[in-house]
């Protein structure tokens, strides 16, 4: 889904970039996003901060995908040596072939994608074996009283429970690695299991 105007216009701010700096991208590296992760999607990629983000990680390759065009081309004038941006709705993953990614990153989307599950099941098809994804989300629990009290828009369809997730990427044959809590929001590594 589209973001509405007060989200998209909160997660182009300073202190967006503050957070996912100093609390995002850590609580990744703490879950094992190490350097060097090798062929590297994001998912919802928005303005292309957390491209600069990744990029100092060193991956084999990098794109970005984002439906909102706003998003790409805010990430794209950023002229990122090495960063592939492009729009593309993710819960068609055609354009990532089987097996064709190391790593995933999710920056906090999946709960503005109704269909998220298919993008979870997407996910685990686009990475190799012993490829991760890391995947950080809102759960119901914060996302509910959230959007009573600042109508951003996220539909109730589209609102899971943490454990619903961690449910679903088991479910879709995931291996949950490592996860962490904090403010009702979990991030979490998640291995699709085999060799490498
Ligand atoms: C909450 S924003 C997070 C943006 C960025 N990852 C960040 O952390 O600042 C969610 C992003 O997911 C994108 N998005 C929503 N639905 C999508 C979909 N079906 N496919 C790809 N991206 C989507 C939105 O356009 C938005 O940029």
């Amino acid at each position: 889904m589209r973001l509405s105007e007060p989200e998209f216009a909160a997660m182009n701010t300073a202190v967006r970039r503050f957070i996912q700096r100093t609390v995002e991208l850590p609580t990744f590296r703490s879950l094992g996003l190490e350097s060097n992760p090798g062929h590297l999607l994001e998912i919802g990629c928005g303005s292309g901060y957390g491209a600069t983000l990744l990029l100092m990680l060193n991956p084999a390759s990098y794109v970005g995908i984002d439906l909102m065009p706003e998003q790409i081309a805010l990430a794209q004038a950023r002229h990122l040596p090495g960063a592939d941006f492009r729009v593309q709705d993710a819960t068609d993953l055609s354009c990532c072939g089987d097996c064709s990614k190391d790593t995933v990153v999710i920056f906090g989307a999946l709960h503005h994608i109704p269909a998220w599950q298919q993008v979870v099941r997407a996910c685990y098809r686009v990475l190799c074996p012993g490829g991760r994804v890391f995947v950080e989300e809102p759960g119901a629990g914060l996302l509910v009283p959230w959007e009573r009290a600042f109508h951003w828009g996220h539909a109730d369809p589209n609102i899971f429970t943490l454990n619903a997730f961690e449910s679903f990427l088991k479910a879709s044959g995931f291996t949950i690695t490592a996860r962490r809590y904090f403010l009702g929001f979990g991030s979490y590594a998640a291995l699709k299991q085999g060799c490498k």
